[in-house]
């Protein structure tokens, strides 16, 4: 097995979360599908990690497994995932109760899903456990929606979810991760239900949790995104990391056809002809052999049906395609 958490910079990092050897999957009528196969990744202190790929890919049941709320038909069939040096899969769960929420933090696609709709915002923020036996509790709530660049803060601390719009709702989650003082960041495509303008000033806030030493990974579909946030970009197709490399690196000069195609799907790709992947991703009930990758790749050959690519270190970027290496 390739130990890309090492081999990525070709040093041991300082690492805030590792994941060996991880495989994940469902129970469905009475037969197991794998989601996730073998992944091992690492992800350095302080910077900004997007993990990229289309719907269907395995990217929420990655964060999903970290944060431990996989549903009741999923399986870890292997590996551990490392938070500093703890062992979250082994941790009791009255253990890891007390880092979901505030060492790890999740800002979810839909910010409405983590926000009561019974109570206030100001009650909501309040209670953060962070707060427990703090005297000066409320001038903490101002100072983070301000960090959050909300203006008129008395009103929203006296609005109900439902009053505000999802913008304004995915500020408030993250003035709630500023709060509980987290230093991981798990961003499950938090911009899909926002606008473009509204996107990009999110976007903007999560790049300042870096400001602070903090780490956020950052889920995606958009590799636009990935170029302009974040510091490195992880490619998964069904399940399995197929290209991962520094973000500047890989939008610039891609090696995986998929995510050659990923870039190729991209509207404003430098003027070029926007060009649908061909073909569509494969329900995990319909396992691919060989490279999963292959009913859809321009550079398909025989080897590929049968034969499953195992990633290499090609000058820095971690690729699994037999098109490179030995
Ligand atoms: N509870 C579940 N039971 C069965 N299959 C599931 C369940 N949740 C997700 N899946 C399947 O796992 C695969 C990966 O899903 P997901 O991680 O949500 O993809 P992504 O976030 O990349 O869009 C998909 O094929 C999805 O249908
Ligand atoms: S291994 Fe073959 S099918 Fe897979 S991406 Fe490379 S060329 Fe395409
Ligand atoms: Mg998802």
């Amino acid at each position: 097995m390739v130990e890309l958490y090492i081999e990525f910079k070709g040093a041991e990092l300082d690492n805030i979360l590792e994941v060996k050897n991880l495989s994940v999957g469902f129970n469905i009528d009475d037969n197991f599908y794998y989601v996730l196969n073998k992944i091992d990744l690492s992800f350095e202190k302080g910077k900004i990690h997007c993990i990229a790929g289309e719907s269907g890919c395995g990217k929420s049941v990655f964060l999903n497994t970290v944060l431990r709320l996989l549903p009741k038909n999923a399986e870890v069939k292997s590996g551990e995932i490392y938070y500093n040096k703890d062992n979250i899969l082994e941790m009791s769960e009255s253990k890891f109760n007390t880092y979901r929420g505030s060492k790890i933090v999740l800002i979810p696609q839909d910010p409405f899903t983590s926000l009561n709709p019974l109570y206030t915002i100001e009650n909501q923020l309040l209670e953060i456990n962070s707060l427990k036996n703090i005297s000066n509790k409320k001038e903490i709530v101002k100072n983070a929606l301000n960090d959050v660049k909300i203006k008129n803060i008395d009103n929203v601390l006296n609005s109900y979810p439902h009053e505000l719009s999802g913008g304004m709702k995915q500020r408030i989650i993250i003035a709630m991760a500023l709060i509980s003082n987290a230093d991981l960041i798990l961003a499950d495509e938090p911009t899909t239900a926002l606008d473009v303008t509204v996107s990009n000033s999110i976007l903007n806030l999560l790049s300042e949790f870096k400001n602070n030493g903090k780490t956020v990974v950052l889920i995606t579909h958009d590799l636009s995104v990935a170029y302009n946030y974040s510091d490195t970009t992880t490619v998964m197709y069904l399940g399995d990391i197929v290209e991962r490399s520094d973000s500047q690196q890989i939008f610039k000069n891609p090696l995986h056809p998929y995510t050659k195609a990923l870039l190729n799907a991209l509207p404003a790709k430098r003027g070029k002809t926007l060009e649908n992947i061909k073909g569509q991703i494969s329900p995990i009930t319909q396992p691919v052999s060989g490279c999963k990758f292959h009913p859809r790749c321009n550079n398909v050959f025989d080897k590929c049906k049968s034969v499953k690519p195992v990633i290499e270190n090609i000058n820095g970027d971690c690729v699994a395609c037999m098109l490179y290496g030995k």
